[in-house]
């Protein structure tokens, strides 16, 4: 079984019908992109798998677990975190504050987290230099930087990145990818949101278009490609 399954998920908002009966999975080890327009219903599907939002239907299993009813920190205990759109530092907390409270949420917190914590500080070295800093004064791509590194807090073997390139310079989008490609290869699993397809189906194994809430492409990089990916975005919109 694969370690992230989704089943026929809905997510509604009223009238509103976000996510429609979507399916898609991970497997450990994997890094697969979900694409689509503005509205798609992406970060819905998001949300919903880390119980942000209620589901209307469907289900979420991860690690073989049926998870969907679950609440938020019970899914990041076993294992699965979220970077969330507009990343959301605590902008009033220095950055080493940021990533305490993101070591919150891991099993035996007290002596790992100051461990972790080191190991965030090799793996972003700007955040090092930084650490007293108060993230709100910190540039938009050290921020995300930061967004990430909290989630990586918790040690998770699943990462939701939820376009962890918007409004960033194209140098700093570059190094954050970097970043992504190193962490597949410390072995987290990572299912990545992003605007940014080329650059996403460059990183990914596979890949999901969500137009108007539905799954309406999958398969690999070159498959998508050759599907011709702005028609779908274009008849999305
Ligand atoms: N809290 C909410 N209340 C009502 N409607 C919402 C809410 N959040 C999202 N929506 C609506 O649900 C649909 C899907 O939104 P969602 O944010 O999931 O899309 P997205 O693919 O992440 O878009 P973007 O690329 O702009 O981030 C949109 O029509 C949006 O307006
Ligand atoms: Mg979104």
């Amino acid at each position: 079984m694969a370690l992230l399954d989704i089943e026929r998920l809905t997510v509604r908002y009223g009238a509103i019908q976000a996510v429609q009966d979507a399916g898609l999975s991970v497997a450990q080890g994997e890094i697969v992109t979900l694409l689509g327009a503005n509205g798609a219903g992406k970060s819905s599907l998001l949300n919903a798998c880390m119980g942000l939002v209620p589901l209307a239907g469907g289900e979420v299993h991860f690690d073989g677990h049926l998870i969907s009813a679950e609440r938020t920190e019970a899914i990041v205990r076993r294992g699965m975190t979220l970077t969330p759109e507009g990343r959301r530092v605590f902008p009033s907390l220095t950055v080493q504050e940021n990533l305490e409270i993101g070591a919150a949420a891991s099993r035996d917190l007290r002596q790992k987290s100051k461990m972790q914590r080191e190991e965030m500080y090799a793996l972003f070295p700007r955040l090092k230099e930084r650490f007293q800093q108060l993230a709100g004064t910190l540039s938009g791509g050290e921020q995300q930087m930061l967004a990430i590194a909290r989630s990586l807090m918790s040690e998770p073997r699943l990462l939701l990145l939820d376009e962890p390139s918007l409004g960033l310079a194209p140098n700093i989008v570059d190094q954050i990818f970097d970043i992504i490609a190193s962490l597949r290869r410390r072995g987290v699993t990572i299912l990545l949101v992003e605007q940014n397809a080329e650059l996403a189906l460059d990183v990914a194994d596979r890949g999901y278009v969500l137009a108007s809430g539905r799954v309406v492409l999958s398969g690999k990089p070159a498959e998508l490609r050759s599907a011709g990916l702005e028609r779908v975005y274009l008849g999305a919109a």
